[in-house]
């Protein structure tokens, strides 16, 4: 197998050259915070082009200060040294990129209290992550996490065990993804991605109140849905039936991307089939995720 080259503590080494202990913190008890980037290739170009890495890293600054995980660079700099990486391993197709920030000392105690703060970012190629252009989604009986608890915003490592629980159990139910809802029984979002749902022409998605993460592909399709598509999009709180009336329900995440959920808890969602503004979106986040559309080339960071 070819070298793959990590970032890890500053600099840019081959994977195979870094050791982390098993009693590390971060390894224990999920002390840690990461992000989830990715980078597009625009084959008729020849471009590489690196998706908000700006605001992902600055989404990871705030998370490290948030859960007392302070690393040392600024997003300019990682932008930068993600760039590098990505040349270092002469990434030419699309690419997911994982920084993640951790506890790094071996002490038995799990407290954010020490200083052993490091940084790893990993790179892989990335296809369509969903498999599939249509979901059929099952409502979770885990509760998401709250604010007060392990706070979703700040991407906690430690909160994937409530996504994997969720996902398991619909998952060995015949499902293709899980939605979660709140205590107060809102509609949160799924494992690894916000969710919307068009009802009465509007473009309505749960508030950050609601305990999601604030997805920077949430932020893309409200910027689109209202820019491009000239839509109303609100952001309020959503009952679990109100998703059974809608005319479209879709997921977005940097993973998943913009994909079209059909069913949901064996309710068929408008015509059963990905609909109209599902698919304008889709097409719009893939052109600007390329950097074909102009007014939004500051999204693209291009890496060669
Ligand atoms: C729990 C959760 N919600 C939402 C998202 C979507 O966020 P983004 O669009 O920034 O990737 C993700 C993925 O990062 C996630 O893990």
């Amino acid at each position: 197998m070819e070298t793959m080259y990590i970032f890890y503590d500053g600099k840019i080494v081959p994977e195979n050259e870094v050791h982390i202990s098993v009693r590390c913190k971060g390894f224990n008890y999920g002390l840690g915070c990461f992000e989830g980037i990715r980078a597009y290739w625009d084959e008729p170009g020849k471009q590489l082009y690196g998706f908000r890495m700006q605001e992902h890293y600055e989404r990871l600054l705030q998370s490290c200060k948030t859960l007392y995980i302070p690393i040392p660079y600024t997003a300019d700099e990682l932008c930068r040294a993600t760039a590098e990486l990505l040349r270092k391993n002469q990434c030419r197709s699309t690419t997911y990129i994982r920084p993640l920030a951790f506890k790094g000392s071996n002490q038995i105690a799990p407290t954010l209290l020490d200083d052993d703060n490091r940084l790893v970012i990993y790179c892989q190629p990335m296809g369509n992550f969903a498999g599939k252009d249509e979901l059929r989604v099952a409502v979770t009986s885990w509760e998401r996490l709250s604010d007060n608890m392990l706070p979703p915003r700040t991407k906690p490592t430690a909160a994937y065990l409530n996504s994997g629980l969720a996902s398991l159990e619909v998952v060995r139910r015949g499902y293709d993804e899980a939605l979660f809802l709140t205590r107060s029984g809102h509609v949160c979002e799924g494992p690894g991605e916000n969710v919307f749902m068009v009802r009465k022409g509007k473009l309505v998605t749960p508030p950050p109140s609601d305990n999601i993460l604030e997805g920077i592909t949430r932020d893309t399709v409200m910027t689109l849905a209202r820019e491009e598509l000239g839509m109303e999009v609100v952001e309020r709180s959503i009952t679990r039936t109100e998703l059974y009336a809608a005319e479209e329900v879709f997921f977005s995440g940097t993973a998943m991307e913009v994909v079209a959920v059909v069913e949901v808890d064996d309710r068929t969602i408008g015509s059963g089939h990905q609909g109209p503004v599902c698919r304008q979106l889709k097409e719009l986040f893939f052109q600007v995720a390329t950097a074909k559309l102009k007014k939004y080339a500051g999204f693209c960071y291009p890496v060669y």
